[in-house]
């Protein structure tokens, strides 16, 4: 299996004093592969997430992903990369109010300059599998956490980004939804879609991830097949 992610070494400090988000962290996402990060509040999940997602640069340490060294790219060719090689959900959803669900699914092919027969064609193909063709011309504000969680996942893959990001997805919906969420990364990920995950829920964890990494204070302490509590 090739390695679509590879952190190597990476830190993050956001202050020059105390310690680093990050610390001399290196991470490995095969392509087809889940991986699962897990740890307390505060252990650098997100920052992890945000450096492979291209939303920020890491302060040493090298961050490639689909054989680029995001470190190393302009902030022109950043944009261009996060618009083509990775969607991300995140827990909150950041779905845009005045947007129907539908435009919200199109913004990021809109970005990449996808013509707009095609977007709308993979757009409505991405809605319809996960259950919002009804809800196409509605806005956000008119539905439920699960449904806004599953535009927030179209939206994510319409580019169809050989890697998707979630950060904490179900933090922020009930336990039915949560488990709709997880079974919906699950069977993408089992249609190859390499998925890097960070969560709470273990049981989320084991189901849709086939590795475990734990972080704690910015370093990773385990890295375990998925289904060994440690
Ligand atoms: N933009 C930021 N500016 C300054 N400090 C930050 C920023 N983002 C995160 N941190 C700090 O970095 C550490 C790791 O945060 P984060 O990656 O968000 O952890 P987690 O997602 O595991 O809760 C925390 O101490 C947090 O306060
Ligand atoms: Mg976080």
């Amino acid at each position: 299996m090739t390695e679509l992610v590879r952190l190597t070494g990476v830190s993050k400090r956001y202050e020059t004093t105390g310690p680093p988000a990050l610390d001399e962290v290196s991470v490995e996402v095969g392509t087809g592969a889940a991986v699962a990060v897990m740890g307390p509040s505060g252990s650098g999940k997100s920052t992890l997430l945000n450096l492979v997602g291209g939303l920020d640069r890491p302060t040493s340490g090298t961050v490639e992903v689909a054989g680029e060294d995001l470190g190393r790219l302009s902030e022109k060719r950043l944009a261009v990369f996060r618009r083509t090689h990775v969607g991300i959900v995140f827990q909150f959803f950041h779905l845009l109010d005045d947007l129907t669900v539908r435009d919200n699914v199109l913004l990021p092919a809109q970005l990449a300059g996808v013509p707009p027969r095609t977007a709308r064609a993979r757009a409505t193909e991405l809605m319809d599998a996960l259950g919002l063709g009804e809800k196409a011309n509605a806005y956000p504000a008119r539905l439920s956490g699960g449904q806004r969680q599953r535009v927030a996942i179209a939206r994510a893959l319409v580019n169809r980004p050989a890697l998707l990001l979630a950060d904490e997805p179900t933090g922020a919906v009930d336990a039915r939804t949560g488990a709709q969420v997880t079974e919906i990364l699950r069977e993408l990920n089992r249609d190859g879609q390499t998925l890097l995950l960070v969560t709470h829920d273990r049981a989320m964890a084991d189901r849709c991830a086939g590795r475990v990494v734990e972080l704690s204070d910015g370093r990773v302490v385990a890295s375990t097949p998925a289904g060994v509590s440690s």
